[in-house]
């Protein structure tokens, strides 16, 4: 079974609760967000491996610790996902970035897929897939299997708001996937939102309501 990390960093929690009033405006909102995905970048990335390497100081010779080879993606699910790349690629500036393309069917509520483009070499890369909203668990969970179906097998879900049932359905449907997530909300409202949750993530980041 996949482990969910919660990240409850007083910076991310004090810039959730921001993003979530309904007051804040899309240049906020966006900006939030992306901070909010540099800090959760950094727990993301805390178990890669490394090396060591020999290097000369100004001082003497020494032996220093970095990063070990891994190549690694960053997968933004759109249209929200994308608000969260800019917080990636600061610290990974060496990583791709492939989109996955999805939208909720307005009356259905189940995913749609309409896009995808990966790096040539997906299979090889740890990829991290990233998207603020984790509601029903259908656009994670078809974001995925889209990835797994082209031969990626080592991937992340990086979420700022969920709720049980999506973690639920990421956790059966993809038991090898940890999730990493800001905060797990009470439940789904009957248009499938998350309540309290932030409202709907594509159009803060967008204004397109
Ligand atoms: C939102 C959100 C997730 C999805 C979550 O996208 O960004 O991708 O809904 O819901 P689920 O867990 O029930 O699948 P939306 O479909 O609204 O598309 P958009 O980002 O293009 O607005
Ligand atoms: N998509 C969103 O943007 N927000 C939700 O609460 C659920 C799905």
């Amino acid at each position: 079974m996949g482990q969910v990390h919660v990240i409850n960093h007083p910076l991310v929690q004090h810039k959730l609760t921001l993003m979530r009033q309904i007051e804040t405006g899309a240049k906020d909102f966006r900006e939030l967000l992306s901070e909010i995905a540099t800090l959760m970048c950094y727990e993301v990335t805390r178990d890669l491996p490394m090396e060591e390497i020999e290097i000369e100081t100004p001082i003497c010779k020494c032996k220093s610790k970095i990063i070990s080879g891994k190549k690694l993606g960053i997968v933004p699910i759109l249209r929200a996902g994308l608000g969260m790349v800019d917080g990636f690629v600061s610290l990974i500036p060496t990583c791709r970035v492939g989109h996955i393309g999805l939208y909720r069917d307005p009356e259905t509520h189940l995913p749609v897929e309409y896009y995808c483009k990966l790096p040539p070499d997906a299979s090889e890369r740890e990829l991290i897939v990233v998207d603020p909203m984790l509601a029903t668990g259908g656009s994670s969970c078809d974001a995925i299997t889209m990835l797994k179906k082209r031969g990626c097998h080592n991937i992340k879900l990086v979420c700022l708001v969920g709720c049980p049932e999506g973690i639920k359905k990421v956790q059966e449907t993809h038991p090898d996937v940890d999730i990493f997530i800001a905060a797990i909300d009470e439940r789904l409202n009957e248009n499938k939102y998350i309540v309290p949750g932030l409202g709907d993530a594509g159009d803060r980041i967008f204004g397109t309501k």
